[in-house]
C-alpha cells in the first residue's frame, strides 16, 4: 500500500483506507475528503485480535461485542495504545476500531497484514459532509478527481447495510451508543447484560453528529408528502403522490437502510431542489435511518 489510498467496500459503506501507520498516506485521506485534521478515524483490521495492536485495558464487555458482532457494522472505541497516533485519533485518547464483515475488505485488511500491516484507517469514501457512497459508482462520483492514478478504488456492488457502523464507546464501564446502526441497543444490552446509553447528543465530539452531515444539495423535508416535481422516499405501502418523483420504494427497513443513499444521490442527479420523506417507524436499525435522515434534513 506503501503510502497510496485504496477505496473499498464494505457491508456498511464504501470505506477510503490508507496504512493507519503511515502519517503521510493518512494525511492524504483528509485532503481527498476535504475533512478537517482534527476528525478521528476509524482503524480497520483483520480480526478481533488485532485488537490489541491498537488498543490498551479493553474491557470484558468490549470483549463480548466483539466476539458476537465482529466481523460487522461495529466501530468499538476503546483506549488508545501508543501505536495509534494523533493523526489517527485526532488528539483524543481514544482510537475507533472495526472488522468489517466483507469478503473484498477482509481479503484487503488479510493480504495487508500479510505484508506487516497492522490496519487500514477509512473513513466513509466521500467528500467531507456529503453522502457516504455505497457503490464503487458513487465513490467515483464523489472523489476521483481527487485521487492520483497509484490510488485504487475496488468494486463490492451494493453495500448490504447501507448506513454507517454503529459506534460505541468503550471507554466507560458501560458501553454508549455513539452513532446507531444495524447493531442496534437491544442486540448491546443482550450480548453485555449492561444497561446502554444512547448518546446522540450533538456536543460529543463524533463527526457523524456535526449537523451538516449527510446531505444531498436537495433540500431534505421530513414528514411530508411530496408536491409534484419534487422527490419522494417512503416505504412501498406509501403511494406516490402525484407528480412526484418516487425516489425510493423499499418493502422493509432493512431496504429503507440500503436503498437511502442511493435515492438522495439520485435525486442529485436529477437535479430536484426537495425530497419528501416519510420516516420509517420502530426501533433497531429504523432508528438509525432516522438519525440520518434528521442530519439530511438539518444540511446546507
Ligand atoms: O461503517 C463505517 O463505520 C464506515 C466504514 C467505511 O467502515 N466508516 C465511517 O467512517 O463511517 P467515518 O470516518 O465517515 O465516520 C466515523 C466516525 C466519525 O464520525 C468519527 O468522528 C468517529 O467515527 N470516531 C472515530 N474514532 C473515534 C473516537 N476515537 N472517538 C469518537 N468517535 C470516533
Ligand atoms: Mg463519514
Amino acid at each position: 500500500m506503501s503510502g497510496s489510498l485504496i477505496a473499498f467496500p464494505t457491508e456498511t459503506v464504501y470505506g477510503l483506507g490508507a496504512d493507519a501507520s503511515n502519517a503521510d498516506a493518512v494525511a492524504r485521506i483528509y485532503q481527498v475528503k476535504g475533512r478537517p485534521a482534527d476528525h478521528p478515524l476509524i482503524v480497520h483490521i483483520a480480526a478481533m485480535d488485532d485488537m490489541d495492536l491498537w488498543a490498551k485495558d479493553i474491557p470484558t464487555y468490549a470483549i463480548a461485542l466483539a466476539r458476537d458482532f465482529w466481523p460487522g457494522p461495529m466501530t468499538l472505541v476503546l483506549n488508545r495504545d501508543e501505536s495509534a497516533k494523533d493523526f489517527i485519533t485526532g488528539g483524543q485518547e481514544s482510537v475507533g476500531l472495526r472488522v468489517p464483515a466483507h469478503a473484498i475488505a477482509l481479503g484487503l485488511l488479510g493480504a495487508f497484514k500479510k505484508l506487516g500491516g497492522k490496519g487500514i484507517a477509512a473513513p466513509s469514501a466521500n467528500r467531507f459532509g456529503q453522502v457516504s457512497p455505497t457503490t464503487a459508482n458513487a465513490v467515483e462520483e464523489e472523489i476521483q478527481d481527487f485521487l492520483l492514478s497509484t490510488d485504487l478504488i475496488l468494486d463490492g456492488g451494493q453495500a448490504l447495510v447501507g448506513v454507517e457502523s454503529t459506534i460505541i464507546d468503550c471507554t466507560q464501564n458501560a458501553p454508549q451508543i455513539l452513532r446507531p446502526g444495524a447493531i442496534t441497543q437491544q442486540m448491546i444490552e443482550e450480548s453485555t447484560q449492561l444497561k446502554v446509553a444512547n448518546i446522540t447528543d450533538a456536543s460529543i465530539r463524533v463527526s457523524g453528529s456535526l449537523e451538516n452531515h449527510y446531505s444531498p444539495k436537495a433540500h431534505v423535508v421530513l414528514g411530508a408528502m411530496a408536491e409534484a416535481g419534487e422527490g419522494f422516499i417512503a416505504l412501498a405501502s406509501i403511494t406516490t403522490p402525484k407528480g412526484a418523483v418516487r425516489l425510493a420504494s423499499p418493502k422493509t427497513i432493512d431496504d429503507y437502510a440500503r436503498v437511502l443513499y442511493l435515492a438522495l444521490r439520485e435525486a442529485d442527479a436529477q437535479g430536484l431542489s426537495k425530497i419528501a420523506v416519510i420516516e420509517p417507524e420502530g426501533d433497531g436499525l429504523a432508528i438509525a435511518i432516522r438519525d440520518r435522515l434528521l442530519r439530511a434534513s438539518r444540511g446546507r
